[in-house]
């Protein structure tokens, strides 16, 4: 089962604020980002290996005009989000982008392009492929 990352939980940054005043988001809220270029959500994957894995974003978008923002890994370019209109705010989706991961601790950024800013994002799922190794003796 994919790892759910919460935008509203750390080690998740948000630039904007933490807000849940639009129903159907998971956990305690969303990140709504500030409506500014640049203004970015970061989330933290944990890979148990090296490869490529499915990441899947949830967002809703209100307005009638796309988000569009760049998705990076650890700095680098990985993939393009466009994060279209939903319907309503309250109207969530998601978006799902294959990237590459390092073994262990991966910054996965989504940084809007538009000086509009992110659709508002809800969670991350990150399907890395496998189940880590139970720890310890
Ligand atoms: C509204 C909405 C916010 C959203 C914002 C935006 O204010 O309530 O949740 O983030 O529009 O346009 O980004
Ligand atoms: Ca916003």
């Amino acid at each position: 089962a994919p790892t759910r990352l919460e935008a509203e939980r750390a080690p998740a940054v948000c630039d904007g604020t933490i807000d849940a005043d639009h129903t159907g988001h998971t956990g305690t809220g969303f990140c709504n980002g500030r409506n500014a270029l640049g203004a970015a959500v970061t989330f933290t994957v944990d890979a148990p290996q090296a490869g490529s894995a499915a990441v899947t974003v949830r967002f809703a978008n209100g307005t009638t005009t796309a988000r569009p923002a760049d998705v990076t890994v650890n700095g680098a370019a990985a993939a393009s989000a466009s994060f279209g209109p939903t319907g309503t705010w309250a109207t969530w989706t998601t978006a799902t982008f294959t990237v590459p991961l390092r073994q262990g601790g991966n910054t996965v950024r989504l940084s809007p392009t538009t000086a509009a800013g992110l659709a508002n994002i809800d969670h991350l799922d990150a399907d890395t492929g496998t189940t880590p190794p139970p720890s310890g003796p």
